[in-house]
């Protein structure tokens, strides 16, 4: 409708799931622009031009991102719309993507997932049953935040190849003493030149919250060690490895 608003000739919108294309229909009737806009109600990757696009579109706005970016196959589904359903020199928004994380210490909010020991008793294998990424709610940054943040994966959808897996090695610069219980990890999304939403765990949001990556078990660090962790992805997952500490920076 923001589109259509603002002088699109016309807009296609894509929802695949049945109930969700019904209300879109409702709402875009509501707000009288029936005439501007149809919702097909398939799969993005079954849209086909010359039967649901008459030509190809000089515009994609998309929000198929969740907490931990890749969830919802953000990568495949802009791949796809590059491929068969944009005009080359089409505008993408977000044009661009990135994980960014940091170090996080032991916290309230991940304390229901540290069960070494209960009544006295160690319990530690029950580690290897952790989800590897569990969702964080509100944290203090300036008490549980160990290191720099850092860009664990930048996408450029707008002007970059658009690539579906990835591993490279990376180091992050401790900045507190403690235990690094794992990686805080949230999103940035760049609408345009200058409009970025970015949720760090600082930032006031409403949107979407962080997420924790467990590391097998905490690792203790000390302000100015190098963190190295392997960041790896494909097309639907983010995983992140702890690769140990090295000296001093
Ligand atoms: C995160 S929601 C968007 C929410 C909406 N932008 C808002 O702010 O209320 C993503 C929507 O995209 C739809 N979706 C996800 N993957 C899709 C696909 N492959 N093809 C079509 N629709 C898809 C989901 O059903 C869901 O309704």
């Amino acid at each position: 409708m923001l589109a259509a608003r603002a002088g699109a000739k016309e807009v296609i919108s894509c929802e695949k799931e049945t109930l969700v294309a019904e209300a879109a229909r409702e709402i875009i009737e509501r707000n009288g622009f029936n005439n501007k806009i149809r919702v097909v109600s398939k799969d993005l990757e079954s849209v086909e031009l010359g039967k649901d696009l008459s030509e190809k579109a000089d515009l994609l706005v998309s929000e198929i991102i969740d907490n931990g970016l890749l969830g919802e196959r953000v990568i495949p589904l802009i791949k796809y719309a590059k491929k068969k359903l944009l005009k080359r020199d089409a505008l993408i928004v977000p044009g661009q993507v990135a994980a960014r994380g940091a170090l996080v210490g032991a916290n309230s909010a991940l304390r229901k997932y540290q069960i070494d020991s209960v009544c006295g008793f160690d319990l530690s294998p029950f580690r290897r049953f952790y989800p590897p990424t569990v969702p964080m709610g509100k944290i203090s940054v300036e008490e549980h935040i160990l290191s720099d943040p850092v860009d664990l994966l930048h996408l450029d959808f707008q002007s970059g190849p658009v690539t579906e897996q990835g591993r490279r090695l990376m180091e992050i610069a401790v900045r507190e003493d403690g235990r690094a219980a794992g990686l805080l990890q949230w999103i940035r999304l760049r609408f345009d030149h200058d409009l970025i939403l970015e949720n760090h765990p600082g930032a006031p949001s409403k949107t979407w919250s962080p997420v924790c990556h467990l590391f097998p078990e905490p690792v203790p660090v000390k302000k100015g060690d190098l963190f190295h962790i392997s960041v790896e992805f494909d097309d639907e997952h983010l995983y992140i490895e702890p690769k140990g500490v090295a000296g001093k920076t």
